[in-house]
């Protein structure tokens, strides 16, 4: 008898248990109103961030702290796992991976963009940027507003420009001064179709492939030289094997952290919220940190003495800018009268 009564309440335990925990809400009456802002709140949301460089580099750092800070603003709801060094593709394979949803963040290069929207092609006008408080002013003004906008249009969410520095030239061959010293050389760039028209029009053979296939390229002699920043030149060991480099700022690399604009409307609004708090933070620490950090690279540079380092002068900067025109007859129209507006704008007030 005494059995019976102890499986009897171990039943009786076990249902009442069953009834509070598993299906409780089951009995819950519908709330008369929902707020839509607290939807989804008590689902585990997990966003997989690619990006191609080191985690040492300035996006690198960045996209660390990104996921640290998301995780401490959504108590661990939405996790960033981040995936550097382009372990699960590269540039280009990151805008199939994110329409795939096979990751939902990623932070090219923003001469990566221009090949899926050319307006963006902006951003690559050489010497378009006589120096980082512009860049910063066209990412944090209309212009910056206006390309957000225009790649809505290919169904992605741009939500933050994150900087990185000017870039140089760097060969094996011989110091580059002037535009006629680019002749022949056989230079990577990114696939941007303005980047690889700058080339062939200063009589160079230029050559598109990933960033993390540079090193190789240059040690198997199979290019002469690049272009990159300080920081990338350095975090990939590429100044190894290279001889002279040219500090030209000839044009800006910076990214802009993209999502699918369907997945990121899918969020819940607090999500989104948390999400963007959490970048702005980080965009505004990386905008110091980049600059020093490519500064530091520079100085590394010039007291190795494993490179000689020649700075373009005025007069050979306007030589380049010369020999730039046919650039920007070409790609004006392209970009278009209201982006290209603003940049008229921008450089009228410095
Ligand atoms: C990057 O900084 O994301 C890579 C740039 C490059 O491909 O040169």
């Amino acid at each position: 008898m005494k059995g019976i009564i102890t499986i009897v309440s171990f039943l009786l335990v076990g249902v009442a248990t069953a009834i509070f925990i598993g299906f409780g809400n089951s009995f819950s009456p519908e709330p008369t109103a929902i707020d839509h802002e607290l939807q989804g709140l008590n689902e585990k949301y997990t966003i997989k961030f690619s990006h191609v460089v080191a985690e040492n580099t300035p996006k690198g750092i960045a996209a660390s702290m990104f996921a640290q800070l998301v995780k401490e603003k959504t108590n661990g709801w939405v996790e960033v796992q981040v995936f550097p060094n382009g372990v699960l593709t590269d540039a280009q394979g990151e805008f199939e991976a994110l329409k795939k949803n096979k990751v939902q963040m990623i932070a090219p290069a923003i001469s990566e963009i221009t090949v899926h929207d050319p307006k963006w092609t902006v951003m690559d006008l050489p010497f378009v940027f006589e120096n980082e408080e512009m860049v910063e002013q066209a990412f944090d003004g209309r212009l910056g507003e206006l390309l957000f906008k225009s790649i809505e249009k290919y169904d992605y969410k741009g939500l933050a420009f994150w900087e990185n520095s000017f870039k140089q030239f760097t060969n094996n061959i011989r110091p580059v001064q002037e535009p006629v010293d680019m002749q022949g050389l056989s230079v990577r760039t990114m696939p941007s179709p303005l980047l690889l028209d700058m080339y062939q029009i200063l009589g160079a053979q230029p050559q598109s492939f990933s960033f993390n296939e540079i090193y190789e390229a240059l040690r198997n002699e199979h290019i002469d030289g690049i272009e990159n920043t300080l920081s990338n030149i350095y975090s990939k060991g590429l100044y190894q094997q290279q001889k002279y480099m040219t500090v030209s700022n000839h044009n800006y690399l910076g990214y802009a952290v993209l999502m699918d604009r369907e997945v990121w409307d899918s969020l819940p609004v607090q999500h989104q919220n948390s999400l963007m708090e959490a970048l702005d933070e980080v965009a505004t620490w990386l905008r110091k940190y980049a600059k020093e950090h490519n500064k530091d690279m520079l100085e590394e540079a010039e007291d190795s003495g494993s490179l000689e380092i020649h700075y373009l002068t005025e007069n050979e900067r306007d030589l380049w800018k010369e020999a730039m025109k046919p650039i920007y007859d070409k790609y004006e129209p392209i970009i278009g009268e209201e982006i290209m507006g603003e940049v008229r704008k921008l450089q009228a007030d410095r």
